[in-house]
């Protein structure tokens, strides 16, 4: 990403904000029980030998086979922990200023996963989005904050809450709820290509698989009857992960109508820190916008990130990007010191269970998880019977 505001972005943001009324999504928080007992990634997110995040710290710029490696390694993570899940690989090439004319292959990672019951178009998905690739320069250049952790965060708050979905969808449909259902939601996961400059950052030589995977969905029309029109309409939410793993972070709040999202993730930081479930000590908050009304935040207009092909197309986006104008990004950022080493670890599995929370209350999995600790989880029958209450509320029958 480039350390510059664009004051057009924020002007693009602005309009959309005015013209868009934010559509209610559903969100519903979890309980202390829950938060308490969600599975922490332990010596999963080990920079050795960890099943997670290790095989992701090594270089892996664009077309090489430590791309090709890190790729299969999501593969493989999907084929045996998330079976349930549709998998593919988006695939476009394009020159860049160092390929001396040749085409080089960016290949998008995108992992979905639907209520059972859901058709093709009819199904917005939350969608959790890091880049995967390594810059090209200084040699031998890592990536851990950028973005190698991002990536294992994600993978383990998909597989912590992949039970609970599962337990969600089969008493909805044993109930015979499933078709009281308004708002059908699914999950996605995108781990992009050729996020890096290969030499000066511009709009040509960046974001290479992000803007093609962008024009790609954008062509792609689901059925005319469809509740969305494309695959990109069909993202509830765009939540990018990027430069995460550094202590004590400072995220800013960039857009108005997802600024609510924001608030939700400030108010899970507040609950894991006063609840002692983060293992980083720091008093500082790192949602450092969330005290401040929808109409009063910072209007610089965000940092150039994967995210702006899909803003440009009108995409709600989260950006969760550590960055703040008092201090820049991470001391760490795009120098040879970026590795598993200067990770703050304590951080970075705090990270993967604020996403895990984030992604549980998005998709209303209060009820559906297993925990030993708590004696006070709701039953199935109750729960089931709970819902059937709140579906009836939500929808005009
Ligand atoms: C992308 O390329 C790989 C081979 O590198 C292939 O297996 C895969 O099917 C391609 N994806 C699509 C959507 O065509």
């Amino acid at each position: 990403m480039l350390p510059s505001y664009r004051n057009l972005y924020g002007i693009v943001s602005l309009c959309i904000s005015v013209l868009i009324f934010t559509p209610v999504q559903a969100y519903e928080k979890l309980s202390d029980e829950t938060l308490s007992s969600l599975p922490r990634p332990n010596s999963d997110f080990d920079i050795h030998n960890g099943a997670l995040l290790s095989p992701i710290l090594q270089t892996r710029v664009p077309g090489t086979p430590g791309s090709t490696a890190v790729l299969n390694h999501f593969a493989d993570f999907f084929q045996t922990t998330l079976p349930k899940w549709n998998v593919e690989v988006h695939n476009s090439t394009s020159k860049t200023p160092k390929s001396k004319g040749k085409d080089v292959p960016f290949r998008n990672f995108i992992a979905t996963r639907d209520p059972p019951w859901a058709q093709v178009g009819d199904v917005g998905r939350l969608t959790l989005v890091a880049h995967y690739d390594s810059k090209i320069e200084p040699e031998g250049f890592i990536g851990a904050i950028d973005s190698a952790a991002p990536c294992a965060m994600i993978m383990h708050a998909m597989r912590s809450i992949d039970a609970a979905l599962d337990k969600k969808w089969t008493a909805l449909q044993q109930q015979g709820l499933d078709e009281f259902v308004e708002e059908v939601e699914g999950i996605q996961v995108i781990f992009l290509d050729g996020e890096e400059a290969f030499a000066e950052w511009t709009d040509t030589d960046s974001l290479y698989g992000a803007r093609a995977l962008a024009t790609h969905w954008e062509d792609q029309f689901y059925p005319a009857t469809s509740e969305f029109k494309t695959p990109l309409s069909s993202i509830s939410m765009f939540v990018l992960l990027d430069l995460l793993g550094a202590q004590s972070p400072s995220i800013m709040s960039y857009y108005e109508t997802t600024h609510w999202a924001y608030q939700n993730l400030g108010e899970l930081e507040k609950r894991f820190k006063s609840l002692k479930q983060f293992k980083a000590t720091s008093k500082d908050p790192w949602f450092i916008d969330t005290e401040k009304d929808v109409h009063n935040l910072t209007p610089s207009g965000g940092v150039l990130d994967d995210h702006v092909p899909f803003l440009a197309r009108g995409v709600e986006i989260l950006h969760l990007i550590d960055f703040a104008p008092f201090k820049g990004f991470p001391k760490v950022w795009h120098t040879i010191d970026d590795d598993g080493e200067h990770l703050d670890m304590d951080t970075v599995e705090d990270w993967s269970m604020l996403v895990t929370a984030f992604a549980a209350e998005w998709m209303e999995l209060e009820g559906y998880f297993d925990h030993p600790k708590a004696a006070s989880a709701r039953r199935d029958e109750e729960h089931a019977a709970s819902e059937a209450i709140r579906l009836n509320k939500k929808t005009e029958l």
